[in-house]
């Protein structure tokens, strides 16, 4: 019998263990050529972006599916800073979790908490709006949960600097130097899409059941959270971290013998080197020139790693992905390991909004189906003669 979509409701399905391989609709948003190892936002090359463009005319193209004039880009600036500050219910809710808390939990509470008091939200014929508002006040969030963790205090936004610069001005308190400021946007640029990956997929999900915008955002936060996906690059660190001073090889003979993932290597869609990890590796090498000696122990014993891992794991098509080098440039920009996965839920949320509003226009309910391999017609027996 088949269904009036042409889905087969009786033979027995091919199933695909993690939807791989399962293309689920059509979008023009982002490619991600695994074998070539290339990546386009909107078609254009992330390594031209990178160098050229800047994470808020990244966040205007994804939003929007053009690259901005100067007023349009000027425009939108403004609507990021306007959005910037947080309501103190919200900074409160921060201020109120546990310290041990990890902080993707309480970044995904307070996004809950900042849709719940956006009655704007319920307009759905400006969800555009509803994503600048996302895109500024997630990074307020972050940043708000670095500085209270750090210091207890919360830093007032300024209107005056841009989303990266202002970024770094809630976290630390004080402003940035220029090159860092444009390292941590690159950073940003690099993590703001990838198509179909995880967290995206939540949140695609979620909006699909018409649910609201930042309910799939938060959908999409918690499943960041997890070590196969955004939560590798804090992993991926911790891991570094443990191989300095040791021998690469034997290091990582020693992960890979006790049946470990190598973390920030390897990809579903990548068999080849991720291209936001070959862009990172050459931040990071540009970085340490004139870095303290921590920093450049981690990036150099990073390398080693790297080199070591890729002889036993590259001919199986594991290469460094994106998380591998993020975390010794962020230790190099001061940002803590704790907060590297909501620093990339800020870095992604374009990325998540683009596709939540692009799925919204031809929307269907995602809803799979599970080959049913129990039992049925089991006799039911009162609790006493089990
Ligand atoms: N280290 C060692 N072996 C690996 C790794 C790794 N990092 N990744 C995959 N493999 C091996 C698996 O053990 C398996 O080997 P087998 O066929 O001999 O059993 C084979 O490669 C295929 O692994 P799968 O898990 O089926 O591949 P999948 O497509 O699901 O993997 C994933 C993708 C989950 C990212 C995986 O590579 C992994 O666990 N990496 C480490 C965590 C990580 O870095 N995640 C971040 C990904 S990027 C992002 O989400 C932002």
């Amino acid at each position: 019998m088949i269904n009036n979509h042409g889905v087969s409701l009786t033979e027995k399905p091919q199933i695909n263990l993690g939807l791989e391989g399962v293309y689920f609709m059509e979008s023009k948003i982002c490619k991600v050529d695994g074998k070539a190892g290339k990546l386009y936002y909107y078609g254009y090359d992330i390594g031209e972006l990178a160098a050229a463009s800047n994470f808020e005319e990244i966040s205007y193209l994804l939003l929007y599916g053009e690259l901005p004039t100067t007023k349009q880009m000027k425009d939108f600036s403004s609507a990021l800073a306007e959005e910037r500050n947080l309501d103190d219910r919200v900074i409160n809710l921060i201020k109120g979790v546990p310290q041990e808390t990890n902080p993707m939990h309480t970044l995904s509470a307070a996004m809950d908490l900042i849709g719940a008091y956006d009655k704007s939200a319920e307009n759905t014929s400006d969800n555009e709006s509803t994503s600048i508002r996302i895109i500024s006040k997630i990074a307020s969030v972050v940043a708000a949960i670095g500085s209270i963790r750090s210091s207890g205090k919360y830093t007032n936004p300024d209107p005056k600097l841009g989303h990266t610069a202002n970024f770094l001005y809630m976290l630390n308190g004080e402003p940035k130097p220029k090159e860092v400021v444009k390292l941590a946007d690159t950073m940003f640029l690099l993590h703001a899409e990838h198509s179909s990956n995880a967290s995206t997929f939540s949140g695609i999900v979620t909006i699909s059941t018409l649910s609201d915008i930042y309910s799939a955002v938060v959908s999409a936060i918690n499943t960041l959270k997890g070590s196969l996906h955004g939560g590798a690059d804090e992993a991926a660190l911790k891991m570094i971290m443990s191989g300095v001073g040791k021998d690469p090889d034997k290091y990582i003979d020693g992960i890979i013998s006790s049946g470990n993932r190598i973390m920030g290597f390897g990809h579903r869609v990548y068999k080849t080197y991720d291209p936001r990890a070959v862009i990172i590796k050459e931040q990071l090498k540009a970085a340490i020139r004139n870095t303290d000696d921590r920093v450049k122990k981690i990036a150099d014993t990073a390398f080693m790693i790297e080199e070591a891992a890729i002889k036993r794991t590259g001919q199986k098509g594991i290469w460094p992905n994106v998380d591998f080098f993020s975390g010794p440039v962020y230790s190099y920009i001061g940002i803590e390991p704790e907060l590297f996965t909501p620093v990339f839920a800020l870095s992604r949320a374009p990325g998540w909004c683009s596709h939540i509003v692009e799925y919204l226009k031809n929307n269907r309910l995602i809803r799979p189906t599970v080959y049913y391999t129990g039992e049925t017609g089991r006799p039911y027996k009162e609790i006493n003669g089990r």
